[in-house]
């Protein structure tokens, strides 16, 4: 199996990708985070950070005496965003030993992280292992296969091309190791690492400017991949994306489930 992740950050799109969770999910994660409690002077650990956003708005929480840890695989997209509050840290959360502030993390956090990596356990497991107790574990995953189709109204050629290129996409992840219906088992997972006061929820979005974007910029990403091992062609690709520019079709995206635990 290629374990490579699939959505590399080297990619320019990666950052249109970045900027398209950020407007679909921020608004959830941050719901979620300030109903856990974290503001002023808490620690925060955030898991495969990808983009600013996320480490940025925990900033504003926690700071000036506060901290906020932001790691990834591939830092590319938030080296710049280091300062008094914010250190940014290249780290493989399934194979790094997990960072280990002085009596641990009030809030550890990772949004569409696990599904893509292999050893989903162990992360987890180093993740719990890093809170101090009474923090807060909150994990944000997809569940593609709760919503398999981009548009759950296949009501013509477009959107019914639309679907068979997202099978093909699902193909590549599964290839890779993703668990495409990992967003479900959140909450047992939570409950099985010994964390109390297990609550879930999941974001459903069925259509959105944003959803298009994200479509967009992913398609390009996964293009060669998508030709290479004959999942699509290079004119149905482009006739698809020239679909998704017109505006005109409610494109959606798998829904996200939330899910957060103590640690006791
Ligand atoms: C789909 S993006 C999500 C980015 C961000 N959390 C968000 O919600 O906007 C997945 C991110 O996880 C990172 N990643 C993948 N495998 C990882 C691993 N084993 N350890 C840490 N980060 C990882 C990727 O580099 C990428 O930035």
């Amino acid at each position: 199996m290629n374990r490579r992740y699939l959505l590399d950050n080297q990619q320019s799109e990666a950052g249109v990708r970045f900027g398209a969770l950020a407007e679909l999910f921020d608004p959830v994660t941050f719901r979620h985070v300030d109903r856990l409690g974290i503001g002023k002077g808490m620690r925060c650990w955030e898991v495969g950070a990808g983009g600013p956003s996320v480490p940025l708005g925990l900033a504003e929480r926690v700071g000036p005496t506060g901290s906020v840890l932001a790691t990834d695989i591939d830092v590319s997209w938030t080296q710049g965003i280091a300062d008094g509050v914010i250190e940014v840290l290249t780290h493989d959360v399934a194979a790094d030993p997990p960072p280990a502030p002085p009596g641990g993390f009030d809030l550890v956090h990772a949004r569409l992280v696990l599904v893509h990596v292999a050893d989903r356990a162990e992360a987890l497991r180093r993740m719990v292992q890093a809170l101090k107790p009474g923090g807060w574990l909150l994990l944000e995953d997809g569940d593609p296969m709760l919503l398999p189709l981009l548009f759950p109204d296949e009501s013509g050629p477009e959107q019914q091309l639309a679907n068979r290129l997202r099978t093909g996409f699902r193909t590549l992840m599964a290839e890779r190791g993703a668990d495409l219906a990992y967003g479900r088992t959140l909450p047992r997972a939570l409950r099985d690492a010994g964390l109390k006061e297990v609550h879930a929820d999941a974001y459903f979005p069925i259509t959105s400017p944003a959803c298009a974007v994200l479509e967009d910029a992913t398609v390009r990403q996964v293009r060669h991949h998508l030709i290479d091992r004959g999942l699509a062609t290079d004119e149905e690709i482009d006739r698809h994306l020239a679909g998704v520019a017109t505006g005109q079709l409610d494109v959606g995206t798998a829904p996200m489930i939330s899910a957060w635990g103590q640690r006791p």
